[in-house]
């Protein structure tokens, strides 16, 4: 449970000893590229500072943008900001991995990554294609590379001073424990679908075991109607501390000991979605108490995404 009753600012330390990462983060999965630029630059304003980005979301170049206007305006150093992306699966080859990784960080006009993350553990046919499909509309993995070797080139990665720290995505516990054991260099986050209707507990407790940041994706659920924004419980216990049910969903996963990516998509939602602050410990215990069961995402038994906001 924090400390302080003011979460905004809550950062968790990694486990290379390379810093630490800000538990507030936002989530870049936005298919509008001009909706792209303004939601982070909202994000930025309103004082997230962790930002999660992936080649797969095909907006790295608008990121980089609006992160850069930001930097530009003088307050904010890139020190202070931490910066993700992802490996997509058809760059799981080792040879691939240095290019994919240098074009992620081009197309986002850094010269360093806070933390780059393997997207999916499945391999797909190498090359440009990132949704390789035969005639029957089946998806061509690869069978020629093993996760392991592509986590040996992240480990390289971080050798050459390129990025400060690597992890793994939509990943199960069973996965991640050969890779753990293998490692040189230790995953220092995990990012996986987790909110109250999929708490990932044995997950979030290893990770908790190994120093491991549990980083959150869709804690309001995707923001699906009917779903954990219009939960009863979560609706109740919204009204008696005077938040939205989008704050307590998010109070709640940082209390937790996880980090977390929200995307909220205009200027109010962003401050909504910062200005956060801890539940009393009855109001933790009722949501853990939540029963109903529901993962929204496949994407961790394919590694296809399931599920893509549409642009509006
Ligand atoms: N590793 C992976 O495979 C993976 C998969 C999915 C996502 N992610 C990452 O996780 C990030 C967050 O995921 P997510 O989009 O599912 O996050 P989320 O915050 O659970 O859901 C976002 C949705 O909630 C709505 N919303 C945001 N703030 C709200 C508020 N205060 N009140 C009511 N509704 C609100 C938004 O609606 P509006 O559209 O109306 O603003 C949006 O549709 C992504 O951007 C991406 O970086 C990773």
């Amino acid at each position: 449970m924090a400390e302080s009753s003011d979460l905004r600012s809550t950062r968790m330390p990694l486990n290379n000893g390379s810093g630490r990462i800000p538990a507030l983060g936002f989530g870049t999965l936005i298919p509008d590229k001009a909706l792209t630029i303004t939601a982070t630059r909202d994000a930025l304003e309103a004082g997230f500072r962790h930002f999660d980005c992936a080649e797969r979301y095909r907006n790295e170049r608008e990121v980089g943008e609006a992160l850069k206007a930001g930097l530009a305006a003088g307050t904010i150093a890139r020190e202070d900001i931490f910066v993700t992306t992802k490996l997509w699966n058809s760059n799981h080859r080792p040879e691939r991995v240095e290019p994919a990784f240098e074009a992620s960080l081009d197309r986002l006009g850094l010269n360093y990554l806070d933390l780059y993350l393997i997207h999916t553990p499945f391999a797909f046919q190498p090359g440009d294609e990132q949704d390789p499909r035969d005639q029957n509309g089946n998806v061509i993995y690869d069978n020629g590379v093993t996760l392991l070797d592509t986590w040996r080139a992240f480990e390289t990665l971080v050798d050459h001073g390129r990025c400060r720290a690597i992890g793994l995505s939509d990943i199960s516990l069973d996965e991640v424990l050969p890779i753990y054991e293998a490692a040189r260099i230790k995953p220092a986050v995990i990012q996986v679908e987790s909110h109250p209707y999929l708490p990932e507990t044995e997950l979030l407790e290893f990770c908790k075991r190994k120093g491991i940041v549990f980083l959150a994706f869709a804690p309001l659920g995707h923001g699906m109607r009917p779903g954990l924004l219009e939960d009863p419980v979560i609706s109740s216990i919204a009204a008696r501390v005077g938040k939205t049910p989008a704050q307590v969903l998010l109070a709640w996963a940082v209390q937790r000991g996880t980090a977390l990516l929200t995307t909220p998509k205009d200027a109010a939602r962003a401050r909504e979605n910062f200005d956060i602050s801890a539940l009393p410990e009855d109001a933790l215990n009722e949501i853990n108490r939540i029963q109903t069961r529901q993962r929204l995402n496949e994407v961790v038994k394919t590694g296809v995404p399931g599920f893509i906001p549409q642009s509006r």
